[in-house]
């Protein structure tokens, strides 16, 4: 099956990316948020990514504007209607991904593949909502969207050969490395991923030691790109607890999230998208 249009569910930080790599690399792009506040915020962050890479010389002028003019923004899903391809990436909530999953088989073509950016929820309960049940696969894309390479192709146990094959020549397409997983709690990068971050949180708690020195301690001694701490600021501590749970949940006691990041979800202390988490980001917003 040939894909030459994508519907993007979501303009945030994921779906944003998603719908940039899309574009770019020359699919047809309709894109929906819940309003247009949203949605144009979300534009407007692809919009200076691009320059961005015009200023790096990654990209020309001309690129941005053709990347810019295959993505069309919507505040209303029945746009989706000639996708050959809706991919979710919204809030890592089940009943909401359902609620858009079941819209989208409605609205899709029959041939369309839908697929979910879950970072974690198990992929054949989401693909419940629908009638396709053949015709869904996760797709986990890693942030920024536009620069990490890897992407984590999720098959269910009723995901066909011919969706999966579909699913990954697309991914590749989008200039991503793909891995296939399983459709178990956390797929692989956030099974290994999470663990780490949950100790360098109790480490910060427990006053081990301070902010800078875990982030230093790790990133110079594992060669990480940033610290731990700066990235639970960058992933959103909503986010990483969330995916915590839903391992602890399926997986087991090992994975349960320190007090101190539950505390942190409820001071509001999220990381980058509230401006503050164990950095303030204030500025750099
Ligand atoms: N346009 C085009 N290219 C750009 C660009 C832009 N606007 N901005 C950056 N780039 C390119 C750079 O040119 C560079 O490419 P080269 O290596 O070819 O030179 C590359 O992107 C990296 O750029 P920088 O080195 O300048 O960026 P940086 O040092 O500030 O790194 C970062 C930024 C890539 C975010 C890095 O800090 C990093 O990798 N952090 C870790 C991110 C991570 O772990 N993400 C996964 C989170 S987990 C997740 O997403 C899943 C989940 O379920 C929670």
């Amino acid at each position: 099956m040939e894909i030459k249009k994508v519907g993007v569910v979501g303009c945030g930080i994921m779906g944003s990316g998603i719908a940039q790599v899309c574009a770019q690399s020359g699919y047809q792009v309709v894109v929906s948020e819940v309003n247009d506040e949203l949605l144009n915020k979300g534009l407007s962050s692809i919009s200076s990514f691009l320059t961005k890479g015009i200023e790096r010389g990654k990209l020309s002028q001309q690129d941005k504007d053709s990347t810019l003019a295959r993505i069309k923004g919507t505040t209303n899903i029945q746009d989706f209607g000639d996708c050959d391809m809706g991919i979710e990436a919204i809030i890592e909530d089940m009943d909401s991904k359902k609620k858009i999953f079941a819209e989208l088989d409605k609205i899709c073509p029959n041939h369309a593949i839908l697929a979910t950016n879950t970072s974690s929820l198990s992929v054949i309960d989401i693909a419940g909502a629908t009638t396709r049940l053949d015709k869904v696969v996760g797709m986990h894309f890693f942030n920024p969207v536009p620069i990490m390479r890897l992407l984590e192709l999720v098959k269910t146990i009723a995901t066909s050969d011919e969706t999966l094959e579909t699913a990954n020549n697309f991914s590749k397409s989008l200039g991503k490395s793909v891995i296939i997983a399983k459709d178990t709690p956390g797929f692989i990068v956030n099974r290994v991923l999470v663990p780490a971050l949950n100790e360098a949180v109790a480490l910060y708690w427990e006053g081990i030691a301070d902010r800078d020195d875990i982030d230093k301690a790790i990133k110079l001694g594992l060669n990480w790109p940033m610290g731990p701490l700066m990235l639970l600021d960058y992933i959103g501590a909503d986010t990483a607890l969330s995916i915590a749970e839903v391992l602890e949940e399926g997986i087991g006691p090992k994975f349960h999230p320190p007090t101190g990041l539950k505390q942190m979800v409820r001071a509001n202390l999220l990381g980058r998208k509230t401006g503050k988490g164990f950095y303030d980001w204030t500025e750099t917003k």
